[in-house]
């Protein structure tokens, strides 16, 4: 066997090892603080270590138990911003998704999870009074603004086929981090005119 390759008994045990520290966590969710009592220096001295050749093998996973408590909790207590919910179903969801890891950049490369795409697209653009629009999802905030502030440069001041014409974003000085990054990778200029 070579090295990499992992039997279908160990990747079974190794599977319901992850499943355990997961259903351990979401049982202890209630009893953890809303935020976990930690500091750079801790966090840098457990987690910064040297890479190693061979790896670590299967203990590696219960590392999960030292980054939860260094994590802050996915529960209903903490109101510093806005933050997911860390649905246990939606985590499920994730690894059954990660277990089929798609290419979804088109229909050819992933016929189920685009045609899946296009429907939640679409219940989600009826729910905000915009039935028959299309888009994509994406992984986040941050992907979510970039994209935004695209479509709307594209609907104003269109760049996708001759480039960036000199243009304007308006936003409060309490905006979120992820529209000055947007708009620096947009190639606008993140220079403040007061
Ligand atoms: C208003 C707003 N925009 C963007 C983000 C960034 O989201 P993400 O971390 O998913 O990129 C957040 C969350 O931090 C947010 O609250």
């Amino acid at each position: 066997m070579r090295d990499l390759e992992i039997s279908n008994q160990e990747l079974s045990d190794i599977a319901e090892e992850a499943l355990g520290l997961a259903k351990s966590y979401w049982a202890s969710l209630e009893g953890r603080r809303a935020y976990p009592s930690t500091t750079g220096e801790d966090t840098a001295e457990l987690f910064s270590r040297p890479w190693l050749e061979n790896g670590r093998g299967r203990e590696i996973l219960q590392d999960f138990k030292s980054i939860a408590e260094h994590a802050r909790p996915g529960t209903g207590r903490f109101f510093g911003y806005v933050v997911g919910s860390g649905e246990p179903i939606g985590a499920l969801g994730e690894l059954l998704a990660a277990v089929l890891n798609q290419n979804v950049t088109s229909w050819r490369s992933a016929p189920a999870a685009t045609s899946i795409e296009r429907a939640v697209v679409g219940w989600l653009a009826e729910a905000v009074g915009c039935a028959g629009f299309t888009g994509s999802l994406c992984g986040g905030g941050s992907m979510a603004n970039l994209m935004a502030l695209a479509m709307a440069r594209e609907a104003k001041l269109p760049a996708n086929e001759t480039g960036v014409q000199p243009c304007v974003v308006y936003a409060s000085e309490q905006v979120h981090m992820s529209i000055p990054k947007a708009v620096a990778l947009l190639g606008i200029g993140r220079k403040i005119c007061a």
